[in-house]
């Protein structure tokens, strides 16, 4: 049989490892979270043909952060990586990265390696020897989430190559929120297709994440609060996109999704109508920022972005959400922490994008603990469970993993449009424009 061409009908076992995780709210013994440099690629002689879609930071890495996906897939697969389209409008930029990769030792994952403006140019000209086994969206979501045309890439994937697993960034789309409800039909299509799928919050695969977890469902814990803050190091965000909301759709959507997403992972499902929060805005006195590296006057200002941002929502379980979003830090690295309690128990996980430390503390000691996790590579471990998942290893049915599906993540981009929705209606509008 051709690579990639296995039915959903056939893919028992990971649709039972899928479902069922679903049904306890998925998680992974954090001791099965190992590092890439312990990691042994997949044992076997076949091709495993992926199709990448964006050209981008998220997919060849950049100065700005530790992700890169093709670093990721080219140690979880070794020999058996074969890359076998590039899809991105801009042709140069792609040309150029595979030009890189092919001057290196992982040049036989992309010497043959075919650039196409959009999928539907790939799945034309594709050789049946060419069918790819994943699809790996990294493209702006303002391409991605909705049923409209250009805008539909998860439903082009099902219609193109159906079965075919997927894996897309977070956050799954920035449309206006009206679109929200489209997004949660590309979640049911998905669903009904049956095909792996698998979003990028990859906080979630964090060693410290699942260790929480571990305790949470070891103690049959009940979470009362979560309590998440994220400050940006606004001074290393040079992409004027971002700090334009009509193009980004604002910073809780666009990067506190990860932390809102996280609440969401502990805390459970949020009444969306619960959600209130306030904003400092740009024009506010308290809102000045003195080391902007993009230039902020060329952006309208209604589409300016907040500096802080503070939201509290309630759980359907009756705990409480907190979030706060700041654009204050300079530098380079974020400061970002979470809290999780629960009866006798406080988890408090600092820094999770570069080194996580976990304080918890249990009844019976006032003292936190403290757990350290060098080498964790939540990106590796993220690509390396949906690679599992994929490959269906029955032998080890409880090794992999997903753990955030297309329908999880719309959740977590339903509360960030909440969040963002009800801090426009409290603030003040600027005093030389009309109120909206
Ligand atoms: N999980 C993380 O920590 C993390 C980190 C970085 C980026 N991301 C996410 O990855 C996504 C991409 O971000 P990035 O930093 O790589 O952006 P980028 O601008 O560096 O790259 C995006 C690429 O997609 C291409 N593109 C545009 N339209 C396209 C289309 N219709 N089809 C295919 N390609 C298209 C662009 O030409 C560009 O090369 C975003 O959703 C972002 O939030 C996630």
């Amino acid at each position: 049989m051709a690579p990639g061409s296995r039915r959903p009908s056939e893919r028992r076992g990971s649709d039972r490892r899928l479902s069922e995780a679903a049904s306890r709210r998925p998680s992974i013994d954090p001791l099965r979270l190992i590092p890439m440099d312990k990691a042994v690629h997949i044992a076997g002689s076949d091709d495993f043909n992926v199709v990448f879609v964006g050209a981008g930071n998220i997919m060849f890495g950049s100065e700005e952060g530790p992700w890169n996906h093709s670093f990721r897939f080219e140690h979880k697969l070794g020999p058996r990586l074969k890359v076998v389209a590039l899809i991105d409008p801009a042709i140069e930029r792609a040309t150029h990265v595979l030009q890189k990769k092919c001057e290196t030792f992982v040049k036989s994952a992309y010497e043959n390696t075919r650039v196409f403006k959009t999928l539907e140019d790939f799945h034309k000209n594709m050789a049946p020897r060419d069918r790819p086994k994943a699809v790996i969206v990294g493209s702006p979501p303002m391409f991605r989430g909705t049923t409209q045309p250009g805008r539909d890439i998860e439903l082009q994937i099902m219609r193109f190559f159906p079965g075919v697993a997927m894996f897309i960034e977070k956050p799954i789309a920035t449309g206006p929120s009206e679109e929200i409800v489209e997004a949660f039909k590309v979640a049911k299509a998905i669903s009904d297709s049956a095909a792996v799928c698998s979003v990028g919050y990859m906080l979630r695969y964090l060693r410290g994440v699942q260790m929480i977890k571990q305790i949470i469902e070891e103690n049959n814990l009940v979470v009362m609060a979560t309590i998440a803050r994220y400050a940006t190091a606004y001074e290393a965000i040079a992409k004027p996109d971002w700090w334009d909301k009509s193009k980004s759709a604002g910073p809780i959507v666009e990067q506190g999704t990860h932390f809102c997403d996280l609440s969401r992972y502990f805390g459970g499902e949020v009444d969306i109508a619960s959600v209130q929060a306030h904003s400092l805005e740009w024009h506010e006195n308290a809102g000045r920022l003195t080391k902007q590296t993009i230039d902020e006057s060329k952006i309208a200002p209604e589409n300016r972005i907040p500096r802080i941002t503070s939201a509290t929502w309630k759980y359907e379980s009756g705990a409480v959400g907190s979030f706060t979003h700041c654009v204050a830090l300079q530098g380079h690295n974020y400061s970002c922490e979470l809290e999780i309690y629960a009866d006798g128990y406080q988890f408090k996980l600092v820094d999770p994008y570069v080194q996580p430390i976990l304080y918890i503390r249990r009844p019976g000691s006032d003292l936190d603990e403290q757990h350290r996790f060098p080498d964790d590579d939540p990106f590796f471990s993220e690509v390396s469970n949906l690679i599992d998942v994929i490959e269906d290893i029955e032998e080890d049915p409880e090794s992999a993993c997903i753990l955030s599906s297309f329908e999880d993540a719309c959740k977590s981009y339903e509360l960030t449009w909440a969040i963002r929705v009800a801090s426009e209606k409290s603030r003040k509008p600027p005093a030389s424009t009309p109120a909206a």
